[in-house]
């Protein structure tokens, strides 16, 4: 378990109780971040007691039943409920991690909801990721090539393929950015082991012909060696990937080719 800063700026007071509703008899406490900069007013942790026999067993299925019968207000993102599309990642019970596959029986004691911390919060749980997929962006995350293309797709060997395991898997959720102590003091130059694992994944790619300039636009004091190897990154992975051993590999690359 990694318990991680909270969002920034954020003191956060106690906010409004909502009890369940009567007759409930499985009942498990939620304590959620609420925050709406139009409002201009602090953030709070409003809590909203959940009746189980409601809701489906993950963290996700109970904020759909606060959203659907407590609080219509509450803004959180969620697309796939099934771990794939990395939307509902959030920190909960002081984890980095997605809320659709967080069972909720795997949290003792007050569930704790938290947005990803040290991002800036559009509004409750939703941070703003435009900065972190615009450094996405700039690792150019598609197959580059020059040789002319072959008639048909470029192929691959079974043993090529296999070296993307354990990067292709990744669904871009951030969890591991956000619970990086580099990122959350140099995020604007620090590119973070979410897009550097990307930037692994097209390293790694037998079909890829721009390794050159893919290794010299990582090559810089900031954009690749603020990873201290620090770990929280591999230790929170909601997938089980490494980001910290696809960072060590883009530096083994780099020093292999001096
Ligand atoms: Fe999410 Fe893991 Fe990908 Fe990081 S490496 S963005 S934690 S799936
Ligand atoms: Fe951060 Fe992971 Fe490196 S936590 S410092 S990216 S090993
Ligand atoms: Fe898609 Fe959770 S809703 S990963």
């Amino acid at each position: 378990m990694v318990a991680f800063r909270l969002p920034r700026g954020s003191e956060v007071r106690q906010g409004r109780r909502v009890p369940a509703p009567d007759g409930a008899s499985r009942v498990r406490e939620f304590r959620v971040y609420r925050y709406s900069p139009d409002e201009g007013a602090s953030p709070r942790l409003d809590t909203f007691e959940v009746d189980l026999d409601k809701s489906g067993p993950m963290v996700l299925d109970a904020l759909i039943e606060i959203k659907n019968s407590a609080d219509s207000t509450l803004a959180f993102r969620r697309s796939c409920r099934e771990g794939v599309c990395g939307s509902c990642a959030m920190n909960i019970d002081g984890t980095n991690t997605l809320a659709c596959t967080k069972a909720i029986d795997d949290v003792r004691g007050p569930v704790k909801v938290y947005p990803l911390p040290h991002m800036p919060v559009i509004k409750d749980l939703v941070p703003d990721l435009t900065d972190a997929y615009a450094q996405y962006a700039l690792v150019e995350p598609w197959l580059k090539t020059e040789s002319p293309p072959p008639a048909r797709e470029r192929l691959q060997s079974e043993e090529d393929r296999r070296k993307l395991d354990g990067l292709y898997e990744c669904i871009l959720c951030f969890c591991c950015s956000t619970s990086c102590p580099s990122y959350w003091w140099n995020g604007d130059r620090y590119l973070g082991p979410a897009t550097l694992l990307q930037a692994a994944r097209w390293l790694q790619d037998s079909r890829d012909e721009a390794a050159g300039e893919r290794l010299d636009a990582l090559e810089d004091p900031f954009r690749l060696y603020r990873c201290h190897t620090i770990m929280n990154c591999t230790k929170t992975c909601p997938k089980g990937l490494n980001p910290a051993r696809a960072i060590s590999d883009i530096k083994r690359r780099i020093q292999q080719r001096r």
